[in-house]
């Protein structure tokens, strides 16, 4: 049975990002620009139900909902080469096509003024699905008409859903980039930290850093980072589409890098990363090559799907010599990150699994390595090394995606901290957000609150690598939090977890 679920893609770079998915996952199902399954693909096993439904003329369509404020994006989608591939009943724009003006509040008092419409196309959709199993919301923290969604989530199906995010963190580097930009950060990391489920942070920083130092492109454009993007996005469902025996639901593909319901946030690493026409100027990759550059990448590693055309011999062989040396690395990173203490005794191996070779020829291997119990540490690493099918030429060469729980993630929530207290701290641009309902009469206790959440997220994730942290918020606060590298200051009791 399908586990369906459905895309929400909301604002420019909501709608910029969705569009490139879906262009990856026609690729890769052999689906055409207009829905239309490629011969070639006909006799697959792979999932296309999971994304995709069947109109009565039998085309494919995503299951995904078009939202902004404003039209360009959303129209430039409706006039592009896709044109034919989405329901157009799915599509909402505002009728004043004004936009939020990069003003969270504006963006968030719309989206409720506009709650009711939205519902009701996202409970259509959820309608033509028998067994939903969740949403992928795709937006930019730091624009105003992103934060639209976080209302409607809020609505949305209650905890029986789970919702997975896609969220694009500003390019703190760009001084060009709008100058609020860390007002609408905040008070949307708020939302994430309280509300979401698990967050896959894309940073634009990072973006960029990799498209000019790695690809050697001087100036990135949206549609060059945002193929890195939609890579990084299908890989992550690589196992929702195709059959394998794990990770082929949202609940286990998540459930374990999610240790705590806050630190549900989850960097990403790919290799071999390549842009358009740049695929042929990378050297032919092995399984061992992915491992190791997923591993030299200096990121924890907690999960990764590694796929490609992989020669059997290869699979056999990483099963040997590479999974000790993985074991191994994994080791020493955490060695150098300080961390070894927590799990020095918790690594262990297991024997991989061989899967039976599905229809398409996606065979799965699993290599499981446990390693501790604290989130800096903490989770199962996966690797799954198989075939694709071999709908998409790039893909015959092997890849990873590595998605990691890692705590280091708190220095880009404690970033976007510094940038929100400078201009603060010169009460900067507050007059927009003043014009709306939630800041009237300079009521900014919204601002406030968001910083005191942020923080203590920073601080929970400083707390994740003390071995005491099971023990966090749930005992004498001052005592948990004297310890060296801790944060200062008491938790507020109804943030602990
Ligand atoms: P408005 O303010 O109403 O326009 O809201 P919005 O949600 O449409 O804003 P937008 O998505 O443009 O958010 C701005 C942020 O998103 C900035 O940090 C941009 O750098 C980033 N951004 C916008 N488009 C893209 C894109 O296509 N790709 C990536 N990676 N980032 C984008
Ligand atoms: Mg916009």
């Amino acid at each position: 049975m399908p586990r369906e679920i459905i895309t929400l893609q909301v604002g420019q770079c909501g709608n910029q990002i969705g569009m490139e998915f879906w262009k990856h996952l026609c690729l890769e199902h052999g689906i055409s620009k207009e829905g239309i399954l490629e011969d070639f693909a006909t006799q697959g096993g792979d999932r296309k139900d999971v994304f995709f439904y069947q109109a009565d003329d039998q085309h494919y369509i995503p299951r995904a909902l078009l939202m902004d404020l404003e039209p360009r994006v959303i129209n430039g989608i409706q006039n592009g080469e896709y044109r034919n591939l989405y329901n157009h009943e799915n599509v909402f724009i505002a009728d004043h096509g004004g936009g939020a003006g990069n003003n969270w509040a504006s963006g968030y008092h719309q989206g409720k003024q506009y709650e009711e419409d939205l519902m009701d196309m996202i409970d259509r959709e959820a309608d033509g699905s028998d067994s939903l199993e969740g949403f992928v919301l795709c937006h930019s923290i730091a624009g105003g008409t992103g934060s639209v969604n976080i209302g409607i989530y809020q609505n949305l199906y209650g905890n029986a859903i789970m919702v997975i995010r896609h969220c694009v963190f500003p390019n703190q580097n760009e001084t060009s980039d709008v100058v609020v930009q860390p007002y609408n950060s905040l008070l949307t990391l708020k939302r994430l930290t309280l509300n979401a489920d698990c967050v896959v942070v894309l940073d634009n920083t990072a973006l960029n850093r990799i498209a000019v130092e790695r690809l050697h492109i001087t100036t990135p454009t949206f549609t060059q980072t945002n193929s890195l993007v939609s890579t990084v996005m299908s890989a992550s469902t690589t196992t929702l589409r195709y059959p394998g025996y794990m990770n082929n639901d949202l609940v286990g593909l998540l459930a374990s890098l999610i240790p705590t319901p806050r630190c549900h946030f989850l960097m990403t690493g790919y290799t071999p990363l390549t842009v358009e026409r740049q695929a042929n100027v990378i050297r032919k990759t092995t399984v061992l090559d992915v491992m190791r550059r997923l591993l030299q990448a200096r990121e924890n590693i907690f999960k990764f799907v590694i796929h490609g055309e992989v020669d059997p011999t290869q699979v056999a062989l990483s099963r040997k010599s590479p999974y000790v040396q993985t074991a191994h690395r994994v080791n020493s990173f955490l060695k150098s990150e300080g961390k070894l203490e927590v799990v020095a005794n918790r690594v262990h191996y297991e024997d991989s699994h061989l899967m039976g070779t599905a229809p398409m020829g996606l065979d799965v291997t699993y290599v499981t390595l446990g390693v501790g119990e604290t989130i800096g540490a903490e989770g199962l690493c996966w690797i799954c090394t198989g075939s694709n099918p071999k709908f998409v030429g790039e893909l015959d060469e092997v890849s990873g995606l590595m998605l990691a729980s890692h705590t280091g993630i708190r220095h880009l929530f404690s970033k976007c901290l510094s940038q929100y207290d400078k201009l603060r701290k010169r009460q900067a641009f507050l007059d927009n957000y003043r014009n709306h309902p939630m800041f009237a009469d300079n009521d900014l206790s919204e601002f406030d609150e968001s910083r005191d959440i942020i923080e203590s997220l920073v601080d929970e994730y400083k707390a994740c690598e003390s071995p005491d942290y099971i023990k966090w918020g749930m005992e004498d606060p001052d005592h948990l939090l004297s310890g060296e590298g801790n944060a200062t200051g008491t938790v507020d009791p109804k943030l602990a977890v």
